[in-house]
């Protein structure tokens, strides 16, 4: 399983404007100059300068700002870039079209996976966080259950506003909104669709002002378009290396580089390494996660091995394997082959490594790997003892 991408708020934006739901217009700007030309483009008397950064709360931070005229964009978009939110330093912003706010409302849909459902959320309290919502006024959110091979169609919207609260013609153009926003759920396979604060204008219209959408990476080939919303930029390099050679890789903080066969072993690898590490100066911590999967072939060890020793946090390496259909002579051999493919690309394996196998062919695994005397390659036959030793190699 994949994790799911995140939009910035103006993907986010642009999304809804593809289905139909009500939006204002926004630009996106990289520079205080850009931010000045994009209000004097939109060229509406007041305009909102926005951080684009995948968090909420960016109202609180300082990170949406009024501005009155070009000049005053550019002068709010240079306080907003480089600020950090939460962690995330704002490198874009939007510049939208101000609002005439009179109410603030709240919607979601997300997946429900514990009741193999939709949850649709609905509240005439919007604004605020929905968290802080949910646990002081929980009555004043409406929680519907939308049952998926249905989506919301007219009688479930009408059910969720209903719920939450709406009356009259709000009550009508609210439940439209809702089928066109279940429909930017269910036709780009979101796993979330949140707007916060849905707004109701002077004029009585019924807007979008913010907007959160996780799409579901495993759907990803049903959508070719979403991989032009996923952030290269921010994404690790050793992940997207990582990903080009079609390895399941997470990059974690610590120094001892984790292979492994199969996601169980490599995440109990991660815990008895972690738990090791302890005891030695520093506490070293597994540095990935890396799951090469039961037909590891020589290639397959080589671009893992390649992948980890690439990350400069890497004080060692712990080669974790459980023999089964892929016997450990054929990972021994593979390891051998990975370290002369590596030599070939004048690659390395510069840190010490050391080496488990267990289980179906053991004994010839080990074998192969004692009388190939890799350079800095140590053998231990149990999985606690191997972690320690790679910890402890890793402090050393
Ligand atoms: N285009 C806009 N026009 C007027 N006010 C806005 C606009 N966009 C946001 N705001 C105001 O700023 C608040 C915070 O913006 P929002 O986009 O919800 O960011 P966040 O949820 O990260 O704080 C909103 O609740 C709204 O009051
Ligand atoms: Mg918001």
């Amino acid at each position: 399983m994949e994790a799911g991408v995140d939009l910035y708020e103006y993907q986010a934006r642009d999304v809804f404007e593809k289905h139909g739901v009500p939006v204002l217009r926004g630009i996106t700007a990289v520079t205080p100059e850009e931010a000045g030309a994009a209000a004097a483009e939109l060229g509406t008397p007041v305009v909102v300068v926005k951080a684009q950064v995948k968090t909420g709360g960016r109202g609180k931070a300082g990170g949406v700002k009024i501005a009155k005229s070009p000049a005053e964009a550019q002068q709010k978009a240079a306080e907003i870039l480089g600020l950090d939110i939460k962690g995330h330093i704002v490198k874009t912003v939007m510049v939208a079209e101000g609002a005439d706010i009179a109410e603030e409302y709240y919607f979601s849909l997300l997946l429900d996976r514990a009741n193999r459902s939709y949850l649709a959320m609905c509240s005439k309290e919007g604004g605020m966080e929905i968290e802080q919502l949910a646990v002081e006024r929980p009555e004043a959110l409406a929680r519907i259950p939308v049952d998926p091979t249905v989506g919301i169609d007219q009688a479930k919207a009408d059910e969720i506003v209903a719920a939450a609260g709406f009356e009259g013609d709000d009550a009508v153009e609210i439940a439209r909104v809702l089928q066109l926003l279940g429909n930017v759920y269910e036709s780009e396979d979101a796993t979330l669709v949140e707007v916060n604060p849905l707004v109701k204008t002077g004029d009585g219209k019924i807007v979008a002002l913010d907007g959160k959408v996780s799409l579901d990476a495993n759907a990803d080939f049903r959508h070719p378009d979403h991989a032009d919303l996923a952030d290269k930029s921010a994404e690790d390099p050793l992940e997207a290396a990582a990903k080009a050679k079609g390895l399941n890789y997470v990059k974690l903080d610590g120094s001892v580089g984790i292979i492994g066969n199969g996601a169980g072993l490599v995440m109990s690898t991660l815990d008895v390494v972690a738990y090791a590490g302890e005891e030695f100066e520093g506490s070293p911590k597994p540095a990935n996660f890396l799951d090469i999967g039961g037909g590891a072939s020589a290639e397959v060890m080589a671009n893992g091995l390649e992948i980890i020793i690439g990350d400069e946090q890497v004080k060692s390496v712990f080669v974790n394997v459980f023999g089964g259909i892929t016997a450990c002579d054929a990972v021994a051999n593979g390891i051998v082959q990975a370290f002369e493919l590596l030599a070939a690309k004048d690659e390395h394996v510069d840190v010490p490594l050391v080496v488990r196998l267990d289980g179906n062919n053991a004994d010839l695994g080990r074998q192969i790997l004692t009388e190939a005397k890799l350079p800095g390659l140590e053998q231990v036959d149990t999985m606690d003892g191997a972690a320690r030793r790679a910890a402890e190699l890793a402090a050393g």
